[in-house]
């Protein structure tokens, strides 16, 4: 083991080889669970702490020197390329992203412009003064997936139903492919600033892929991921792929070139480990609402899931999906340290 993240039990176990114990990190670890987060983000709207790298490194940090995590994942929002792309959105607080001109048309989608990587400069920034102060510890980058993206711009903001996502992509293909391309492409920029800036693992949230089924998955959504995925080949950094209610999506969002899948709670790991398929590890799935329980039903769960993830070749602990805001932070550091001490080889 050298002093590099390269060499951290993350990045170790997203690339299958042996290590030291399993390592641990938790969506949404940075933001509402911590007072800390909530007393610098005072006054500050999400968007805009976003723009200013020392807010971004420091909310980035919080967490790992609270909980002691294995990797930090960069304080940021799925939208940011977006509004950086000059599309007029906002974050608001309790419902999230909600766009003022919905993508509904061929104007619209002629409309939307590609991202220019020096529009998102302050990511780039955000991320070197990260890497700096991290030391070993791996810096995770993120994206959403064309998907997800897609959903907010069609329908406006967050959907239960996606009625309009879904008009579009059955009615009008043609067009629906023109705006995932478009996406694919803001997205694979975003990211490539991110891995040249220096992060030393990318997840593409593909959150809300779980509405489609495996059939339409692949035809409408899967060709749009890999452009992203496949892009980031050469980069030669994991590449970890996320959704919720993926449960019958696991080998599709694996194929479309993830080296890490990530499970939501309702699929046991030792169940998506076979689905992932060959030269895939494994990241997840504690239900985040187990969180609330008593201490001792939280580390028989938290057992569980490590003891289901044994099965594959390399697991990264985590939540089913993120933190929830409510949730008590002190759980969260017994919780990792207990994964720690459970799996110390
Ligand atoms: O710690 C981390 O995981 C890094 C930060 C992060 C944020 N958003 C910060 C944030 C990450 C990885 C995201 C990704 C994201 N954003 C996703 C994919 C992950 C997932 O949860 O499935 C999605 C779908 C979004 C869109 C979005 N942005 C939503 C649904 C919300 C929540 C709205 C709300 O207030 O409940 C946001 C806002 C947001 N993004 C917050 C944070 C910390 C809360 C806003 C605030 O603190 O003021």
């Amino acid at each position: 083991m050298t002093n590099s993240p390269r060499d951290s039990a993350f990045v170790r176990a997203c690339r299958g080889e042996p290590v030291p114990h399993t390592p641990v990190w938790f969506m949404r670890q940075a933001g509402r669970s911590l007072p800390e987060y909530r007393k610098i983000r005072e006054g500050i709207g999400m968007l805009d702490s976003c723009r200013r790298p020392d807010l971004v490194t420091e909310i980035t940090l919080q967490p790992v020197r609270r909980h002691g995590v294995d990797a930090a994942i960069l304080f940021s929002d799925i939208v940011v390329p977006l509004v950086a792309s000059g599309v007029d959105l906002d974050i608001v607080a309790g419902t999230g992203p909600v766009v003022a001109s919905p993508i509904r048309t061929a104007a619209d989608v002629a409309r939307l412009r590609l991202l220019d990587a020096a529009e998102v400069s302050f990511v780039s920034e955000a991320v070197r003064l990260l890497t700096a102060s991290l030391g070993a510890t791996p810096l995770i980058g993120f994206a959403g997936a064309p998907f997800t993206l897609a959903s907010y711009l069609i329908e406006g903001g967050p959907s239960r139903t996606y009625v309009k996502t879904k008009a579009m992509m059955y009615g009008e293909p043609a067009l629906w492919d023109e705006l995932l391309s478009k996406l694919a492409s803001i997205t694979l920029t975003f990211l490539r600033a991110q891995v040249a800036a220096g992060v030393s693992a990318v997840q593409l949230f593909d959150s809300w892929a779980g509405a489609l089924s495996e059939a339409d998955y692949l035809r409408y959504v899967q060709p749009h991921s890999a452009a992203v995925l496949g892009g980031l080949a050469s980069a030669g950094i994991p590449r970890i792929h996320f959704g919720v209610g993926t449960g019958l999506l696991l080998h599709a969002m694996g194929a479309a070139g993830a080296d890490v899948v990530g499970v939501d709670w309702r699929t046991p790991l030792d169940r998506a480990v076979p689905q992932v398929g060959e030269g895939r590890s494994v990241q997840g799935n504690l239900d985040p609402a187990v969180l609330f329980a008593p201490w001792p039903a939280v580390e028989t769960e938290a057992r569980r899931v490590l003891s289901e993830g044994r099965v594959a070749r390399g697991h990264i602990f985590n939540l089913g999906h993120g933190v929830l805001p409510e949730t008590d932070p002190e759980v969260l550091t017994r919780l990792v340290a207990l994964i720690h001490e459970s799996s110390t080889r």
